[in-house]
Parts: structure tokens; sequence; C-alpha cells
């Protein structure tokens, strides 16, 4: 696929499609790695020259409405303090935009403009007169095909791949298709269900598979134990017990137990086989957060989606928390992604010790999965032509 870098971008109207889409509470950013991680592309643009317009969604706003929750005003506010150049929000940009270079004009929320879901051919095409270049960048909506990821770039005179896209497809590509081994995939999580085909697809990829939080659960039932009021998935244990059959998937010897969930509940260590009815498992316990540990640390190819017990709470934060370190500590290359994910490694500050932070949630695993992310079908067709 075409790649902006290779493009000369000096006086090109230039539009990004960015994944803004972070969390915000009282109208400021409370997570920003999703913005650190566009930043570059978006100077990388300014630096060159260009007339440079950036656009994304935030949340599921309803179509066609404005709704100030759901403005991207506080993306503005905290890019305006960190970039060096003027920055300004746009709300009226659809019949067209006067920008100058050495400016950066943040289109507002693009789930205000009716059609972006279904990505409309009228609106692909409107955004796509706007520009001469588009630039699509943003890998954690690149599982979506809607108007402002897709549509637009049918349109488009030139369509290509940010600098953020690129390095996110290079760096799954290098973890998943050949990876050097052994390699160690960690998922964890609430649920076997949401997470089944990522957990097949781990199986063919991975030497060894590491399961944590609500998924280790129904593990643990496919091994035959009771596991009391533990979260898990009773009519998905003979998946799990299939996943077990194909794949070296360490067991799980001790556990932390609460009977609340709740974060003043002090946890208790058990057997694994001595779980009561009225207990819940919310982490592993040491002798099995020691082996998972032992376990990433012979690997030479980590992949990490997925918290391995309830990290909110403290008490039951352990067994996430060895993991994360010893990802941290280990020289494999290690990739994670996932909301949950990138909180748990915000939690114990390992960010700058993870071989590659995904910005992607849905599109992390959809990639994983192996599906075709149609953002990227994009820019291949029109890269092919
Ligand atoms: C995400 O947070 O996963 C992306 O920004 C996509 O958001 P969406 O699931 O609302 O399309």
């Amino acid at each position: 696929i075409l790649k902006m870098t290779e493009l000369d971008l000096a006086n090109k109207r230039v539009l990004i499609r960015e994944d803004l889409n972070v969390p915000i509470k009282d109208g400021k950013v409370t997570s920003d790695a999703r913005l650190r991680a566009a930043l570059p592309t978006i100077k990388l643009a300014v630096d060159a020259g260009a007339k440079v317009m950036v656009m994304s969604h935030l949340g599921r706003p309803t179509e066609g409405l404005f709704e100030d929750e759901f403005s991207l005003l506080p993306v503005v506010n905290y890019l305006q303090n960190i970039l060096s150049c003027p920055v300004r929000l746009e709300k009226e940009y659809l019949t067209g935009l006067d920008v100058q270079a050495g400016e950066v004009v943040i289109l507002e929320n693009v789930r205000f403009n009716k059609g972006e879901g279904k990505d409309d051919e009228a609106l692909s095409k409107q955004y796509a007169a706007l520009c001469d270049i588009y630039v699509m960048d943003a890998f954690g909506t690149a599982h979506r095909a809607q108007a402002s990821t897709h549509g637009v770039g049918l349109f488009a005179p030139v369509a290509c791949a940010g600098p953020l896209l690129a390095g996110e497809l290079d760096a799954l590509g290098k973890a998943l298709s050949n990876p050097a081994r052994p390699m160690v995939a960690v998922v964890g999580g609430s649920k076997v269900s949401t997470k089944l085909t990522v957990l097949d697809a781990l199986s063919k990829i991975a030497d060894q598979l590491i399961v944590g939080g609500g998924i280790s659960n129904t593990f643990i039932a496919a091994r035959g134990h009771n596991v009391g009021l533990s979260l898990h998935e009773k009519d998905l244990i003979p998946e799990a017990q299939r996943l077990m059959a194909n794949l070296d998937i360490p067991e799980a010897t001790d556990v932390r137990v609460g009977k609340n969930f709740s974060d003043q509940e002090p946890a208790v260590i058990k057997q694994v086989n001595d779980v009561q009815d009225d207990e819940e498992i919310m982490d592993y316990g040491p002798q099995t957060a020691a082996h998972v540990a032992e376990v990433l640390k012979g690997a030479k190819t980590i992949l990490w989606n997925g918290p391995c017990g309830v990290f909110e709470f403290d008490n039951f934060s352990k067994g996430t928390e060895v993991v994360a370190r010893a990802i941290a500590e280990s020289s494999a290359f290690s990739i994670a992604g996932g909301g949950d994910t990138l909180a748990a490694i915000d939690k114990w500050d390992l960010a700058d010790k993870i071989s590659y932070i995904s910005t992607g949630g849905g599109a992390f695993l959809e990639f994983v999965e192996g599906k075709p992310l149609p953002a990227v079908v994009m820019l291949e067709a029109r890269a092919a032509k």
C-alpha cells in the first residue's frame, strides 16, 4: 500500500483520519495513549508544509445530531497544549474548508454526519472533495467500513496509509505471521465467548496460550474443578476442552478468591480444587502467577490482550501485575492491545518496556483473528490500480 511518507505533502490539502476516540471525563481527556500515538503523523504533515485537516469519531452519538458530550473539543484543547502550531476545531466543513499550511484543523466528530456509519457514498465524496491526499491512519477504526475510514478513500485523488497505521500493521504482522519462537499468547478478560475466534486463531500460531480472568475460570471448570460463584461460561466448557487438547495451556494450580465482588474484599489464596460454592475466583494464586511468569520468561514473542484478574481491585491485581511485569522484563518481541490491557500497563507504568502497544481494541482483535480490515483492503485496492 502507498504510504504517506512516500509523498510530497507541501502545500497539499491533506485529510488525515485518526482514531481520537479517547475516554473523556468532565471535559478532560483521561487516557491520552491514542492521542500520543497520532501526534507524530500530524507533526510530520505540518512539518512537510501540508494544509492539515484531521478527522475522527468520538464515542457513539446519534447520527445526524450534534451532541455536546461527543464533541472533539476536549481533544482539541489537549492538542493545543502539545502542538506548537495553531489548532482549531471546525464544525461546518462538509461544503468546503479554508486551511492554511502550518495550522491544524480538527473536523468535528464524523459520527455527527448522516451517512458516516453506513459508508454513504455522497458523504464519502464530500470528505474526498476536501483534500488532495487522504491519509488513513486510524488503526483503531480500520475494522469499520465507514465513510471516513473507507468510502472517502475510494474517491480521494490520492489515498495512503499514515505512519501509525503502517507501523501497527508491521508490528502485528511481525508478531503473527512469522514470530520468533516460542511464541506465547496471553488472553485474559471476562468471557471465552467474546474471544473464541481469537483463541482459535492463536491456537494455530502460538506455542503456548496463557488464559486469565473470567476466561481462565471456564478453563478451570473444564478441568473438572468447582468454580463456585466465579464468572465463567458453562456452555463453552467443550470449546475450552477442545482448545486444551490442541495446545499447551498452562494449568492454574491456585487462585485468589473472595465472597463479594468489591474492592474492599480481602483475597484468600486457595488451591484450585478447594474453591467453595460461595466463593468467586478473581485472580491467579501466587504459584500460578509464578508459573505464568516462568513461561513468559522463555518466550521470544509475546502477544497480550486482556487482564488476568480483577485488576481494578488492588487485592485481586497481583496476577495481572505479575504478567505485566514479566512481559516488561522479557527480551521477547512483545505486543499488547486492548483498552483494559493498556489501562493495566499504565497502572504499573510499564508502557516504555513493551515492544509495541497497539492503539486498537476491536481492530487489534480482528487483525489477530485474521479478518481483513476494510480500510486496509481499500488501500490495497487503490495501490493495485
Ligand atoms: C475503538 O475504540 O475500538 C474504536 O475507536 C472504534 O470504535 P467503535 O467500536 O465505536 O467503532
